[in-house]
């Protein structure tokens, strides 16, 4: 069996889990000058404890908007989203703050790494920042890039590190504080096929061993035999909400798809 084909399709997660995030009416209107662009133009959506998401749709039709609003990262222009069923617009700056911190882990298309600082440095970061002891982060941060399979190269500066290791490190910087949501905005947009499903596998391992919640956005198909359900952003809405067994594309016909990717 080849490489590319290792992965399975996980099991359906419980429907009864509580929901981790839902939006209701989310628009987002970006003032552009004299006229409006409309980023977003109402999501509903629900997100249960514990599953695997993708996010999928062309380039420019809000993805990275909705993570904004789902991240807490920025307010939408009308609606609501709750986090825990706690409407995020109500939270004072320091509430937000210990969203951003604590609840959430992000990864984004560029790593977005401090390049002066080391694998382990980057990855401590966010815990010196929530108050835990330097002795602590440091055992936690060197476990974290251990469990990356980057245990040799945690005084590695990001320049010094591959790309796909570049991004291990991003993924274990976004779990240092234990977040219920891994938000991944196209974490393997900048990777080659073989590192891309490298960095897929190991968040599908987060999601069912830490039943961490995984929200990732993407333009890569193979991202879909992982995940628990498809949501198809088109034009700011979600056009469809999709199971991944009511799928029916032939994943396995998309691994020999030299592109593997929809624009
Ligand atoms: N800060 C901003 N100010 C003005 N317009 C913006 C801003 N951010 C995004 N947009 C516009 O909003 C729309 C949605 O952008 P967004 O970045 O959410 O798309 P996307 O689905 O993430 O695309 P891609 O797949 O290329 O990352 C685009 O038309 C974009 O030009
Ligand atoms: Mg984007």
């Amino acid at each position: 069996m080849s490489e590319e084909q290792t992965v399975t399709a996980p099991e359906p997660k419980a429907p009864d889990q509580p929901n981790i995030v839902r939006t209701r009416g989310v628009k987002k209107i970006y003032r552009m000058g004299t006229f409006d662009l409309e980023a977003l133009k109402g999501v509903d959506m629900e997100i249960k404890r514990g599953e695997y998401i993708s996010i999928m749709g062309p380039s420019g039709s809000g993805k990275s908007t909705l993570f904004n609003m789902i991240g807490a990262l920025d307010k939408p222009s009308e609606g609501k989203v709750y986090i825990d069923e706690v409407d995020v617009a109500q939270l004072d700056a320091y509430e937000l703050a210990w969203l951003r911190c604590r609840k959430i882990g992000y990864i984004f298309q560029t790593f977005n790494l401090i390049p002066v600082m080391t694998a382990l440095e980057n990855v401590t970061l966010p815990m010196i920042f929530a108050g835990i002891p330097t002795d602590e982060s440091i055992d936690k941060g060197v476990g974290l890039l251990e469990r990356v399979g980057l245990g040799g190269r945690v005084q590695h500066k990001p320049l010094e590190l591959s790309g796909g290791q570049q991004q291990r490190v991003a993924v274990a910087r976004a779990l240092a504080n234990d977040p219920a949501i891994v938000l991944a905005d196209e974490p393997t947009g900048n990777l080659d096929r073989k590192t891309g499903r490298e960095i897929i596998e190991l968040l599908r391992e987060l999601n069912e061993e830490n039943e961490v919640t995984i929200i990732s956005a993407t333009h890569d198909l193979k991202m879909l035999d992982v995940s628990d359900r498809i949501l198809w952003v088109q034009d700011g809405k979600i056009e469809r909400d999709q199971k991944r067994e009511e799928l029916d594309l032939d994943v396995g016909q998309l691994e020999h798809d030299e592109e593997n990717t929809i624009e």
